[in-house]
């Protein structure tokens, strides 16, 4: 197996606000993780699945990986308390999963970004093998968007078009990334922030709509919607 996939799902879901970590909320019938992991079990190229979900649901998001991926392919282990550490975790578990060397990428996912098409996975994963970059799915900016002091006052509104939305899965090569994150600093949000710390290059793909991170109420009804025009 050459790909590995860490699919962060430790976190709470604060801003979704459901009774449930965020993960664990059902969209049409199946929760969050268990989409996400659907996508990946379509891709044509077997890969290495390492689920990161919260400490009190490693038994429950254990159950949905058993479910949907092959047997033997998938594991589970518990996330941190900010997205990298959670991060850092999955990537530690698949280094350890990996006994004979031979992931040469891997590509890291929100499970919030539950619909995410399995054709986006493989596009990622094609390009770090062909350019050896790290890169971000992408998609064109529509709103217009402004740096300000940290207050109320604009200090420079942002040529649009010059600007990108980032998605995920991001992918890198393996090995350059575990090296990027054991010097990286505090303090990221995303992984190519990390891996473009580290001295890398990063390019983008083009994104999906279908990929929008489900973070509030009403993201949700979106996607119930996306999934409804593909048919359940
Ligand atoms: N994540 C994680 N570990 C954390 C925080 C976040 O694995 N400590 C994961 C989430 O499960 C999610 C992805 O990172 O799949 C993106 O994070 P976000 O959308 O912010 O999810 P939450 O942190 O759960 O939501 P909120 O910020 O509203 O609490
Ligand atoms: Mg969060």
């Amino acid at each position: 197996v050459r790909l590995g996939i860490v699919v962060v799902a430790a976190g709470s879901g604060t801003r979704l606000g459901a009774a449930e970590p965020k993960a664990f909320v059902e969209l049409g019938g199946a929760t969050l993780l268990e989409h996400a992991l659907t996508a990946i079990a379509r891709l044509d190229e077997e890969a290495r699945v390492v689920v990161v979900a919260p400490s009190i649901r490693v038994d429950a998001a254990t159950a949905i990986a058993g479910r949907v991926l092959a047997p033997g392919y998938g594991t589970v282990v518990a996330g941190g308390a900010e997205r990298q550490d959670s991060v850092a975790a999955g990537i530690a578990a698949l280094a350890a999963a990996d006994t004979a060397g031979a992931l040469d990428v891997v590509l890291i996912h929100d499970a919030a970004r539950a619909l995410t098409p399995s054709t986006v996975f493989a596009r990622v994963a094609e390009r770090v093998r062909a350019s050896g970059a790290g890169v971000v799915p992408a998609l064109p900016m529509i709103d217009t968007v402004a740096e300000t002091d940290g207050a109320d006052t604009v200090e420079r509104v942002a040529d649009r078009s010059r600007l990108a939305v980032l998605q995920t899965p991001q992918g890198f090569p393996f090995a350059a990334y575990r090296a990027a994150i054991a010097g990286a600093s505090t303090g990221h949000t995303d992984d190519t922030s990390v891996f473009a710390a580290a001295g890398h290059d990063v390019v983008t793909v083009t994104g999906d709509e279908a990929s929008l991170k489900i973070t509030t109420p009403w993201d949700l009804r979106r996607a119930e919607l996306i999934l409804a025009e593909r048919g359940g």
